[in-house]
């Protein structure tokens, strides 16, 4: 993984190619700073999501198809960022446009169940091993949901989560995101810090926070509650402070520790799941929670979420104990666009496709790392990966904040003025589609290269 070899990069160089490259970023989208401009009139920030308010300035799309996207100004990119990672099946695939279609011609919204909702629960249960399932909009509903089902199966109120996980924008989860280090706590015990203003504290006391791939602290903290933890809570791997992946048996340890004291283990798979592997985390580390919560790459590019449990743990929403609903949840659209995602797209030759391009990007990288001696390393799971900016494994939170950002930053700047459209964020994770070709990726690495080469000249 690391370059045993590695040697330090010049922050001066650095600071210097950030300017460089902002300068040409800025000039190749005028439109896209003339609109963000007029949004500032309307919007804060000029963005409908804080998430896609980024420096040097938001990027204003206009079209996409395939692995292609296309900005306002007619700059063309490979999509490396895919929506936050949703647009697995790739830009307008015929597939989806013409389920889409058909669907939309016979009516679009009836709040009632349709055909379709079964289908997809179906192969949910089946790629999950979970037998029940509910769908919902989006992950932070997903997470919302599989709390409230943890706490009302539990008769319990405290939730336990990682620290620097991202579970969605409700009260409960929105507890040491990535918190600032003047506030965030003694490493073995971190404290629980709210993500905004206006999250009660009453609130963020219920939540506890552990270090990720930290067996022993978990263990500290339910003996500091006994008989009150509802669930654990945990992205099986962390995708949000680059990737960062659980220990050998660590998933298992949670699930073991949590069971002893009475507790749930929900699994966030909103990224993870259908995309690191069929049955995303779970399948691919071998360990089945009580609780899952998805979103994103199920609903084939409209907006989608699902709760999947166990039979006696989802029997609260069957029992009528724990509600669970919403106006647009199980959509004839979303419904008709997941199923042809998962039944029809993401098929055992897209994961296969998957791996393929994710050997190309880390055998490329892992090359152009040793070749120029980088303190980086990269990280590839099938649809997802990323470069991480320091020659070892990144374990937990504390870890990530020992990164120098401006490697990211810069990197994002690289390849966004050479074609290929990165997540907003500068964390370097990417996402690949099915629609994606090894030229694709190529260009990711060529960019990369120039990038290494730039930085050692
Ligand atoms: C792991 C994880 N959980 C939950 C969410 C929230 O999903 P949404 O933005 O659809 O509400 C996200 C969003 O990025 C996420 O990455």
């Amino acid at each position: 993984m690391s370059t045993p070899t590695a040697r330090q990069v010049s922050t001066a160089r650095v600071k210097e190619l950030i300017a460089r490259e902002e300068e040409a970023f800025r000039k190749a989208r005028p439109r896209s700073h003339k609109l963000w401009e007029e949004a500032r009139q309307v919007m804060p920030r000029g963005v409908p999501s804080s998430f896609q308010d980024a420096s040097p300035q938001p990027v204003f799309a206009d079209r996409g198809r395939g692995s292609r996207v296309w900005d306002v100004d007619g700059n063309e990119y490979v999509d490396f960022h895919n929506g936050f990672g949703v647009m697995v099946v790739g830009h307008a695939h015929p597939k989806i446009v013409d389920a889409v279609s058909r669907r939309i011609a016979q009516g679009s919204h009836f709040a009632q169940p349709v055909a379709d909702d079964l289908d997809v629960a179906r192969e949910l249960a089946r790629r999950f091993g979970l037998p029940q399932w509910r769908f919902t909009n989006s992950g932070t509903e997903s997470t919302l949901d599989a709390v409230r089902i943890a706490r009302g199966f539990t008769g319990r109120q405290r939730l336990i989560k990682m620290e620097a996980s991202y579970h969605g924008h409700h009260d409960a989860l929105m507890v040491s995101v990535e918190p600032p280090p003047e506030l965030m706590g003694p490493p073995d015990e971190p404290a629980s810090v709210p993500q905004s203003d206006g999250i009660p504290p009453a609130i963020v006391e219920l939540t506890s926070v552990v270090p990720f791939n930290d067996l022993q602290a978990l263990e500290r903290a339910f003996s500091r509650h006994p008989d009150d933890v509802a669930a654990v809570i945990v992205e099986p791997a962390m995708m949000n402070v680059g990737i960062v992946v659980p220990d050998p048996g660590y998933l298992a340890g949670l699930r073991d520790i949590a069971h002893r004291n009475g507790a749930l283990l929900i699994f966030d798979e909103v990224k993870t799941g259908v995309t690191i592997a069929a049955g995303g985390a779970t399948e691919r580390f071998g360990v089945t929670p009580d609780l899952i919560a998805l979103a994103k790459a199920i609903g084939g590019g409209l907006p989608c979420g699902a709760v999947g449990g166990r039979a006696d743990v989802m029997e609260v929403i069957e029992a009528k104990r724990v509600a669970q609903m919403g106006t647009f949840n199980g959509n004839p659209l979303t419904m008709a666009a997941s199923k042809v995602t998962l039944l029809e797209i993401l098929d055992r030759s897209a994961y296969a496709h998957f791996d393929a391009l994710a050997e190309t990007l880390q055998g490329g990288l892992d090359g152009v790392i040793a070749e120029h001696e980088l303190p980086f390393h990269a990280i590839t799971l099938a649809a997802r990966g990323g470069v991480t900016y320091r020659a070892q494994r990144v374990r937990n939170y504390r870890d990530y904040l020992e990164i120098d950002k401006s490697f990211a930053y810069l990197s994002w700047l690289y390849q966004c003025n050479r074609g290929v459209l990165m997540a907003p964020g500068a964390e370097e994770n990417w996402t690949l589609s099915v629609q994606h070709s090894a030229d694709d990726v190529q260009r990711y690495v060529d960019n990369f290269a120039e990038m290494a080469r730039d930085l050692r000249a």
